[in-house]
């Protein structure tokens, strides 16, 4: 393989979805203090994570990938993580127990601070700014001053992330994420829901399950930790660059600002800066694929991104919508499958699924992300290949920002907490009514 392609080569290519900065020697000095900044995960961390995407790939797991569709600096607070790493658990904790298998916990934290846009520019009543592209850019304030692209923020996101990361694995490996804490990541809120007590009565059966085990004289580490890995969309090549190191083991590059990093919808053109980049890291990488994606895009996508056919490295994720799910994926799963190409499927329901609410929110209906899954589970059962996993926006807090589920928050609902700066994400109980209905896909997959 060709040798890793320096920052200025990749812009050779020509880059898309990069925010256009006015000040050179800023945006200079800023990827300079980063490449000197020690790496935010291990090459060896990745590895471990790529050998589970692979077991993913062969059934013998499920990837849980979850978080916010954009993290923003003044949410990096404790709680703020402390919910969003719970919600996954007791997601995780379903789809485990109810499904009997390994899951493998991915949260979309800790740098997911950069968003693709489909204009560079917003307007507002007369008034034409550059649209916001995640704090990693600028501010979400429609002001010249928050919209300006500002290379310093590069150095915020990899604070952020350093400080979010330090707390999860603090957390994932200080008692928190023990299994004995099943019942106390239910919160008063959800218990009182139906989905709460359905969870309740899992975790007392977990509880009897953890008593006897222990009664029998087992008490093995993974009840007591879990492994949560990090990931992100690897939009902006000045931060991704700059955090790519050579192993000093395997004298490889890896992308050292996260576990796992994605080549987004709008970034996978075959002789673009992105595939370019990411064809040369050895991360466990990601691509999504919606309804345009051809059968032979994504073959060459594989042969490209995966030029060693390594099991484990590259994810497809699909997000075609409900309605095309069905119909789009199989020519794509039957290709790449007939040719070879080792890949791991991952469900995207969120994406295909975005409209406008009539009171302008920009929502998705739970019914239609599940519809997605349910569609992904049967493509893959009929072909006899395996579903991977699944990603999701959410969060741990009670949002109204899609709607639909068993609380049926309708459209005019949406004003009461709507908070995400980019894309809606589901709720804490939708969350877990999410687990169990993909929990039943999975028993029977
Ligand atoms: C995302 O995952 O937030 C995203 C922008 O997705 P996609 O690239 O699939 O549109
Ligand atoms: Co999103």
């Amino acid at each position: 393989m060709s040798s890793f392609p320096t920052l200025e080569q990749l812009h050779a290519i020509g880059a898309k979805q990069q925010p256009t900065y006015d000040d050179p020697a800023a945006l200079a000095g800023a990827v300079e203090r980063l490449r000197g900044l020690p790496p935010l995960v291990f090459a060896g961390e990745c590895d471990d994570l790529r050998q589970k995407v692979a077991a993913a790939g062969r059934g013998e797991a499920f990837l849980l990938q979850g978080g916010d569709c954009a993290e923003v600096f003044a949410e990096a607070t404790a709680d703020n993580t402390r919910n969003k790493l719970r919600v996954l658990l007791q997601m995780a904790v379903v789809l485990t127990y109810a499904a009997s298998v390994p899951v493998v916990k991915i949260g979309r934290l800790a740098g997911q601070y950069a968003k693709p846009r489909s204009s560079d520019m917003e307007t507002r009543d007369g008034v034409t700014l550059p649209a916001y592209r995640g704090d990693a850019v600028n501010g979400f304030d429609f002001t010249p001053e928050s919209r300006r692209p500002d290379p310093q923020r590069l150095l915020d996101v990899y604070h952020a992330s350093a400080s979010t990361l330090n707390l999860v694995r603090a957390f994932t490996t200080g008692g928190y994420a023990d299994l004995r804490q099943v019942h106390a990541w239910n919160s008063e809120f959800v218990r009182n829901s139906p989905v709460g007590q359905h969870y309740e009565a899992v975790a007392a059966e977990i509880d009897r399950a953890l008593t006897f085990m222990k009664a029998i004289g087992a008490d093995p580490d993974e009840f007591h930790r879990v492994d949560f890995y990090s990931s992100h969309e690897a939009l902006l090549l000045e931060y991704e660059h700059a955090m790519t190191r050579i192993d000093s083991r395997t004298e490889r590059p890896y992308n050292v600002s996260g576990h796992f990093v994605w080549i987004g919808e709008r970034t996978r053109q075959l002789d673009g800066a992105h595939v370019e980049y990411f064809r040369h890291i050895h991360n466990p990488i990601g691509c999504k694929l919606g309804p345009n994606a051809t059968a032979d895009d994504a073959l060459a996508l594989a042969r490209t991104l995966n030029p060693d056919n390594e099991p484990g490295r590259l994810t497809f994720i699909t997000r075609f919508g409900h309605d095309r799910i069905r119909e789009g994926l199989p020519p794509l799963v039957e290709k790449v499958t007939a040719e070879g190409a080792n890949v791991t499927w991952m469900s995207d329901p969120m994406h295909g699924n975005t409209f406008e609410a009539s009171t302008g929110f920009k929502t998705r209906r739970f019914e239609d992300v599940l519809a997605e899954v349910q569609g992904f589970f049967d493509v893959h059962r009929q072909l006899g290949t395996v579903p991977g996993g699944i990603l999701v926006e959410n969060t741990g807090d009670d949002v109204t920002e899609v709607i639909g589920g068993g609380e049926e928050l309708d459209e005019h609902g949406l004003a009461h907490r709507y908070e995400s700066v980019v894309d809606p994400r589901l709720n804490r109980v939708q969350s877990l009514e999410m687990a169990f209905k993909v929990a039943d896909m999975l028993r029977h997959a």
